[in-house]
C-alpha cells in the first residue's frame, strides 16, 4: 500500500473534521484541522483588541504574525492532536460563535493564509496526512492523491453545529448559527485570495441524507482504493 496525501474540503460543518479525524486514526496518518488554525489567529487578534464586529486592525495582525506560534499536541485521551496558540491550549476556545463570527475575515487577508500554508504542506512533507478545510485540495495539497469535497444543506449543516455547541453547554440560537454558516460560506467562496471551490479531481459527496457512519464508509474505501492503485 502506498503512502498517499488527503485533502477534504467543504463548506462549513459538513462534518469534515469528524470524518477526517476518524479516517487518520483508522489509517494511523496524522489529522490537521487547518480551519483549527485560522480561528487560532482569530482568537489572537481577539485577545489583542485587533478585531471585533465594527472593526479590524490587518495591518497590525499582519505585523504580529511573527509573534503567533501555533502547533497541535496530541492528546492519547482524546485521540487527536489539540491546537496551542503560544503554549495555551484553545482547542475548545476556537469553536466559540464569537471565533466563528469574525474568522472568515482573518482568513481573507492573503499574509495569514501565506504563513499557515506554509505550516500546513510541513505537516505533509511525508505524506500519510489527512488534512480538512478550505483550499487543502487546491492550494496546499495540489497533488493529493485523493481529493473529497463535501457539502449538505444549509439548514443541515445548522442543525448539526447547533447540536454540537448546546451538548457542550454555548448558550446559541439555530438562528445565529443558521446565519453565520451562510455568512461565512459567502466570503469563504467569493474571497480573492484560495477561495473555497472544488478542485478538478475532487470527488463530490452530498451528505445531507448520509449518517455519519455511511460517510465514513465511503470515504475510507475511496482511501483504501487509492492506496491500493498505482
Ligand atoms: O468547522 P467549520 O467547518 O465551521 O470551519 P473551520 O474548518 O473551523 O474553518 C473556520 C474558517 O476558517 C472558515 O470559515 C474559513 O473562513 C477559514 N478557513 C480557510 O479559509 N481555509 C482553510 N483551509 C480552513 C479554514
Amino acid at each position: 500500500m502506498k503512502d498517499i496525501t488527503i485533502a477534504i474540503d467543504g463548506f462549513s460543518s459538513t462534518g469534515k473534521s469528524t470524518i477526517a479525524k476518524e479516517l487518520a486514526r483508522k489509517l494511523e496518518y496524522i489529522y490537521v484541522d487547518s480551519g483549527a488554525m485560522y480561528r487560532a489567529v482569530t482568537l489572537y487578534a481577539m485577545q489583542n483588541n485587533l478585531i471585533s464586529k465594527s472593526y479590524f486592525h490587518k495591518d497590525k495582525l499582519v505585523q504580529d504574525l511573527i509573534k503567533i506560534n501555533l502547533l497541535f499536541r496530541y492528546n492519547s485521551e482524546l485521540g487527536f492532536a489539540e491546537i496551542y496558540l503560544n503554549d495555551v491550549n484553545v482547542e475548545k476556545e476556537i469553536r466559540n460563535i464569537e471565533v466563528s463570527e469574525l474568522v472568515s475575515k482573518v482568513a481573507e487577508v492573503s499574509e495569514v493564509r501565506r504563513k499557515l500554508v506554509q505550516q500546513q504542506q510541513q505537516f505533509g512533507i511525508n505524506k500519510r496526512v489527512v488534512m480538512d478545510g478550505r483550499d487543502i485540495g487546491t492550494v496546499v495539497f495540489p497533488n493529493a492523491e485523493l481529493k473529497i469535497f463535501m457539502n449538505a444543506s444549509a439548514e443541515k449543516r445548522a442543525q448539526r453545529r447547533f447540536d454540537e455547541l448546546t451538548k457542550r453547554g454555548d448558550n446559541v440560537s439555530f438562528d445565529e448559527i443558521l446565519k453565520n454558516i451562510e455568512y461565512r460560506d459567502h466570503i469563504d467562496s467569493t474571497r480573492e485570495d484560495s477561495p473555497l471551490k472544488i478542485a478538478k479531481d475532487a470527488i463530490f459527496i452530498d451528505n445531507s441524507n448520509l449518517t455519519l457512519g455511511e460517510q465514513f464508509n465511503k470515504v475510507y474505501c475511496l482511501a483504501q482504493n487509492s492506496m491500493n492503485s498505482n
